[in-house]
């Protein structure tokens, strides 16, 4: 059997940039979304859903800005049944190449009742409208019915059919609160593919939430028992406790082809990849023993493991960490190096940046280097990623020097630059980074609070860089920095400028009048 029979082809629904980001404190500028966007598109991601239209302007602008930049994967914008959304979705995707409307509304017992507060008849006949509006302006609409594992079967087959009579390609089953269990899910799925009798002329997916910890599970007894789309999010972002995990989603399928033998068309080398830069943009950081892109996935601790590794790598590895992106930490450039080398050097690592931006990492690659005895891949990625999340900040960091230690109290002088105009002061604080953070405050009089701060190592060593992520509230709006160095404290201090500046973006963003049903 062919593999790449299209019956057998898994279409791969991204939606970190929709359902990802309704994880608290996921949130994403329009830059950083263009970014991910980019890096889906070289994955192979099939449709990514770049956002929800009317939720917020900055919602709007990232789907239209997605749907600018990106050429060979589908753009999906969300909106619920009406027509305002619908309108919106569609002028929100007006430059894509390849538009997706996607509309839903609830179909279970409880949602219909107490959220919709709509009869069944009247939300069998929203879907009808909706799909057909959506239709009538996109050539691809996919509908859902939300919270589908929990609907009445009957009542769920007729609005199926209806969906696809309006003109619906897609049909999308969600577990919207992770409650399915891989068995009852797959019946579900083939329970449609018997009773809708026009169930052929759409695509079935799923949409899986990760309540139980059975996204993944979930979504792939789906595809066994019919479904040809999955929903998903790079790290399993998302809502709760998130989506099914593309990485092991579409290494499972690749991994296990002799008991699902499905194709999906994602580069799988460029996984690593596009799970650092959205866990360096949220501030989720990936668990060391996470699937497939955990720092821990292909390491072997025990001798014993050790040992079987060496004579043959099957021993314990059931797919190589080169199949996923994962090169071996390589000892890269040292001070010497110059900026071809290191040109050619970030380019392999995915990395292709403008002549400023090039000229930046550079410079402070040479400051690294002088730092540090070795300078691997991993500092390269911290590195660019740093440069990369800082470009257009109103305030940015100019120099820091810090009292530390037992003896207090622990002092730092800060120096910054605030929409261009150098400004200095000194504060002190219950730590060194009570200081640091004072002295930001004091130079930058503001409300936020902080929420998160969390410290890690890039690589091994007492002088590998620390990579500090901050989250920052500031009336119910959250936002994650980052911020990488040699130094704690510097990469502290930098991290909070960046969660600062994106506040300040965010704040100039005004959202539209909130939403009802
Ligand atoms: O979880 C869910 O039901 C959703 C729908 C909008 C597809 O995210
Ligand atoms: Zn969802």
């Amino acid at each position: 059997m062919n593999l790449m029979d299209d019956k057998n082809r898994v279409v791969i629904f991204d939606t970190t940039l929709r359902d990802g980001e309704q994880s608290p404190g996921a949130s994403m500028n329009l830059d950083e979304k263009v970014r991910i966007a980019t890096v889906l598109e070289e994955l192979g991601v099939d449709v990514i859903e770049a956002g929800f239209p009317i939720a917020s302007n900055g919602d709007f602008e990232a789907v239209a800005e997605v749907s600018r930049v990106i050429r060979s994967s589908a753009v999906a914008g969300l909106a619920r049944a009406a027509r305002k959304d619908i309108d919106r979705a569609w002028q929100a995707l007006s430059g894509a190449a390849r538009p997706r409307i996607h509309t839903f509304i609830s179909t279970s017992p409880l949602h219909m009742k107490f959220k919709l507060q709509m009869e069944p008849e009247a939300v069998h006949q929203a879907i009808i409208d909706s799909v057909s509006y959506a239709r009538n302006l996109c050539a691809d609409v996919e509908w859902s019915p939300e919270d589908g594992s929990r609907s009445e079967h009957d009542f769920l087959c007729r609005c199926v059919e209806s969906a696809i009579r309006a003109g619906a390609g897609t049909i999308n089953v969600p577990d919207t609160v992770g409650y399915a269990v891989p068995e009852e899910f797959g019946a579900l799925i083939a329970m449609l593919k018997n009773r809708v009798p026009n169930i052929d002329k759409a695509v079935i997916s799923v949409h899986c939430h990760n309540d139980l910890g059975l996204a993944v599970a979930n979504s792939l007894a789906a595809v066994d028992a019919g479904a040809r789309q999955v929903e998903c999010t790079i790290n399993g972002l998302g809502e709760r406790a998130g989506n099914a995990a593309l990485e092991e989603v579409v290494m499972a399928l690749r991994t296990r082809q002799d008991r699902m033998p499905y194709a999906t068309g994602i580069n799988t080398e460029v996984i690593t990849r596009a799970s650092r830069l959205v866990s360096t943009i949220t501030g989720f950081p990936v668990q060391p023993n996470k699937a497939i892109v955990g720092a821990n996935a292909f390491a072997h601790e025990s001798g014993i493991h050790q040992d079987g590794m060496l004579k043959h790598a099957g021993t314990y590895e059931i797919m190589t960490p080169e199949s996923v992106g994962l090169n071996r930490s390589t000892l890269v450039m040292g001070k010497h190096s110059g900026r071809h080398a290191f040109r050619a050097k970030l380019k392999e690592l995915g990395f292709e940046l403008g002549d400023n931006a090039l000229e930046d990492a550079f410079r402070r690659f040479k400051e690294l280097a002088d730092k540090k005895k070795d300078v691997f891949d991993e500092d390269l990625v911290a590195l660019v990623d740093d440069e990369v999340v800082r470009s257009n900040e109103r305030i940015r960091f100019v120099s820091l020097q810090v009292i530390a230690g037992s003896k207090g109290p622990q002092r730092a002088d800060l120096e910054l630059e605030i929409d261009g105009r150098a400004q200095a002061t000194t504060a002190t604080g219950d730590g060194p980074v009570d200081a640091t953070f004072k002295a930001i405050k004091a130079l930058f009089p503001h409300d936020a609070r902080l929420q998160l701060f969390q410290v890690h190592a890039v690589t091994a060593g007492t002088d590998a860089q620390a990579e500090v992520t901050v989250r920052l509230e500031e009336n119910g709006k959250t936002v994650n920095g980052q911020g990488a160095d040699t130094d704690t404290l510097v990469a502290a201090c930098r991290a909070y400028l960046h969660a600062l500046n994106k506040l300040l973006t965010k704040r100039q963003k005004t959202a539209p009048a909130a939403l009802t049903a």
